[in-house]
């Protein structure tokens, strides 16, 4: 074996072999199974998509409705594990009940038959189905309401925003959500993709898959980052101040939250698709200022740092749309976890498929046979 060279957040090095999404990142390409992440915004469904990813190829007509027939029926949760939220304190993280929750389903679905391919299935219907109640439910709760029952006659996205907010929401804002959970759903090895990784190559059962990732996404410099956002946003309140935050976080080597990738080094193909979609939904429920401000913010940015490849990620414009759509800041990593629910449950099939346990190593840099120094003497 030959013996590479430590590269801090493994930058560049291949950690797996997938066929699931493809990122061009000087040119701004996003693809899953091949087709382009602009096509699927314009033409598919967040279910359709999670579909594609899970599976490999866009469902025929008769499998598509099977699959949102399944999954309609599972969105429900089990009495325990509402009771069990009741439990979680209101001012907790949603992440972190929606991690606890997660895994808590592999307390009541714990056969793990991961050779079985109607398992597979039921799993990641359960998954998919279940993840956006238990965030809906979390929010509701901690207001100290009962959660709202899921609605068969909703679709996906539609069903959650009236699980969320306690009112059907007009077709507009649900399809723009459902675009929402398209874009998000997959983006190759991410840092929380590549912990769904890990921990499924132990063949542990999918909850547990999924709430190590649920975890993992939470991070400021990952999933979190949309909920700085707005922070941000909060924090320079007119466009006057635009210029003197950006040269204050520069002189200061802040990262300004939205900005960068370690892939793209152009603008992140999903910021334009979310960016057309904010401007929609101003143009229907009214303007913004902090749009106001986020324009500015990607003037002065380019202007100071686009020779460093620093452009608008996903999460610059995503908090912006879920903020017009009512959802509370606190839920924007919740929602993205939802959608990404499918990338991950893609990249755990295709994991299965080929399974060695991930076993990296290291480069050991401590001492050798060093002396036990009794405690009374240290
Ligand atoms: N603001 C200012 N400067 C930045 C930013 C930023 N947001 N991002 C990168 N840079 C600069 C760095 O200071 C560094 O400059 P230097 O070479 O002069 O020291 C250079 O660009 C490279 O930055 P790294 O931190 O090495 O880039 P890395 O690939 O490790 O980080 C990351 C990528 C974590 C996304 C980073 O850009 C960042 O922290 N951005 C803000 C947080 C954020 O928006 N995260 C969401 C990412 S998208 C997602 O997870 C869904």
């Amino acid at each position: 074996m030959t013996v590479c060279e430590y590269r801090a957040g493994l930058e560049g090095i291949p950690a797996t072999q997938s066929s699931i999404s493809f990122v061009d990142g000087q040119r701004g390409v996003l693809e899953y199974r091949g087709i382009s992440i602009e096509e699927l915004a314009e033409r598919s469904s967040f279910i359709e998509t999670a579909y594609l990813l899970i599976w490999g190829e866009l469902p025929n007509k008769d499998e598509l409705e099977l699959f949102e027939y399944e999954i309609r029926n599972h969105r429900r949760l089990k009495y325990r594990i509402r009771d069990m939220m009741k439990c979680f304190p209101e001012g907790g993280h949603p992440m972190d009940a929606l991690q606890a929750c997660a895994a808590a389903l592999g307390l009541f679905y714990s056969r793990r038959a991961l050779d079985d391919p109607a398992y597979i299935r039921a799993a990641c219907v359960r998954l998919l189905a279940k993840i956006p109640t238990m965030v809906a439910a979390f929010q509701l709760m901690r207001k100290g309401n009962d959660p709202v029952q899921p609605r068969d006659d909703l679709g996906y996205s539609a069903n959650f925003l009236y699980m969320l907010n306690e009112r059907e929401p007009d077709p507009l804002a649900a399809h723009v959500f459902d675009v929402c959970l398209t874009l998000h759903a997959e983006h190759t090895i991410n840092a929380s993709t590549f912990s769904a990784l890990v921990t499924a190559s132990t063949l542990t059962d999918p909850y547990a898959v999924v709430a190590s990732a649920v975890g993992t996404l939470a991070g400021p410099l990952h999933g979190g980052a949309n909920e700085e956002v707005i922070f941000m946003l909060e924090e320079i309140e007119s466009v006057e101040n635009v210029a003197p935050y950006i040269d204050h976080c520069i002189e200061h080597k802040q990262k300004i939250m939205g900005f960068g990738h370690r892939v793209y080094k152009v603008k992140d193909p999903r910021a334009t698709i979310l960016q057309h979609l904010a401007e929609k939904l101003f143009e229907k429920y009214g303007g913004d200022t902090f749009y106001d401000i986020a324009l500015e913010m990607e003037r002065v940015v380019h202007d100071r740092l686009g020779h460093k490849g620093i452009y608008p990620n996903v999460d610059f414009y995503s908090g912006l749309v879920y903020r017009k759509l009512g959802i509370p800041t606190d839920l924007f990593t919740p929602v993205f976890a939802i959608s990404r629910t499918a990338g991950w449950l893609a990249h755990w099939k295709e994991q299965l498929n080929e399974n060695r346990i991930f076993r990296p190593t290291q480069i050991y840099t401590g001492t050798h046979s060093s002396p036990y120094v009794p405690i009374q003497e240290r």
